[in-house]
């Protein structure tokens, strides 16, 4: 008993003595931390220009339809593409368009899929998608030019979308006529139809949701599967990217948390040693 009091003592005065070895600890805690904010992945900048919008507005309220087309305006005015708007919103690519948009050197075809077309994927497989997932899926709609009907005779393929390359992301066009087919080497299908078009944004519609191959790729060279029956679980398009998720930094989060937890048990026991030390002399 005597001795438990005794051992205990010397820790004490060391706590007393020694505020500051215990107060560095938590300050050294941003250290293990600093990985955070330099991981942070890019879609945390789109708020930023949605804050500029109603900034916009303000400016041309009584003005002519000037500043950049608004796809989600376009899409609404369709109907039959509320799936679409969704994700677009959802994944902030609706501002990402607009900004886009506002450089008028820059341009852009969309292809646009249906609410049908949505129905007719394997049920839950989008909703099964991550953020970054339908990002890319609908970047993948997305060719950074504007391609009048007649323009997509003379494309060359693979194209080029806003998913990436074209070796991940292929796209290729076909045209016979006035009949436009796309194979995306998962799906096929054709325009059916003009939505909008001026000199900078077009907008076609299509029947089936433009399945990227990169969702379908999987290290071992398996046949890809059949647009009706895709994978329920699809490789992270992000890949090699490494755009960390949410849930890698709450697990780095906690990874630094058990540093310090650890490092503190290290010091009450560096504490105790000290205090059997002294006790021995
Ligand atoms: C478009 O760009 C102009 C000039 O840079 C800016 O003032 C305006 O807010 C932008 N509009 C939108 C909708 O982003
Ligand atoms: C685009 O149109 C939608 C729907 O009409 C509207 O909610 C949104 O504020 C518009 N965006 C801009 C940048 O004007
Ligand atoms: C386009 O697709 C249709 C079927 O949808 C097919 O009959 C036609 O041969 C295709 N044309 C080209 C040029 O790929
Ligand atoms: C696209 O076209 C290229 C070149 O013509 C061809 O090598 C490739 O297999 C085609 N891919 C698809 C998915 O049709
Ligand atoms: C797409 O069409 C090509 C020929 O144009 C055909 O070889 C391929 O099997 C079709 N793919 C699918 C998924 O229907």
């Amino acid at each position: 008993m005597l001795k438990q009091l005794l051992s205990t003592f010397p820790l004490l005065l060391i706590f007393l003595c020694c505020p500051t070895v215990f107060a560095q600890s938590p300050a050294q805690a941003p250290g293990a931390q600093s990985p955070l904010p330099a991981a942070q992945p890019p879609v945390a900048q789109s708020p930023l220009p949605a804050a500029q919008a109603p900034v916009a507005q303000s400016l041309a309220p009584t003005t002519a339809p000037s500043g950049p087309p608004n796809i989600t305006a376009i899409l609404e005015k369709a109907r039959h593409f509320t799936t679409l708007i969704r994700v677009l919103k959802s994944t902030k690519l609706d501002d990402e368009i607009t900004i886009k948009l506002n450089d008028s050197s820059q341009s852009l075809t969309m292809f646009a899929p249906t609410d049908n077309a949505f129905g007719k994927l394997k049920k839950g497989i989008l909703n099964s998608y991550t953020d970054q997932q339908k990002f890319q899926l609908i970047k993948f709609h997305l060719i950074p030019s504007f391609l009048s009907l007649p323009a997509f005779q003379t494309v060359s393929n693979p194209m080029n979308t806003e998913a990436g390359s074209n070796d991940q992301y292929p796209i290729n066009i076909t045209t016979v006529g006035n009949q436009v087919n796309i194979s995306t080497g998962i799906v096929n299908t054709t325009i059916s139809g003009t939505i909008y078009s001026d000199n900078q944004l077009a907008v076609y519609q299509v029947d089936k949701v433009l399945l990227p191959l990169y969702f379908f790729v999987t290290p071992s060279p398996s046949p890809a599967p059949t647009p009706s029956k895709p994978e329920k679980k699809a490789p992270s398009p992000s890949g090699s990217e490494s755009v960390p998720t949410t849930d890698n930094v709450a697990i780095t989060a906690s990874s630094a948390m058990r540093v310090i937890h650890h490092a503190l048990n290290a010091m009450i026991f560096a504490g105790f040693l000290i205090a059997a030390l002294s006790l021995c002399i």
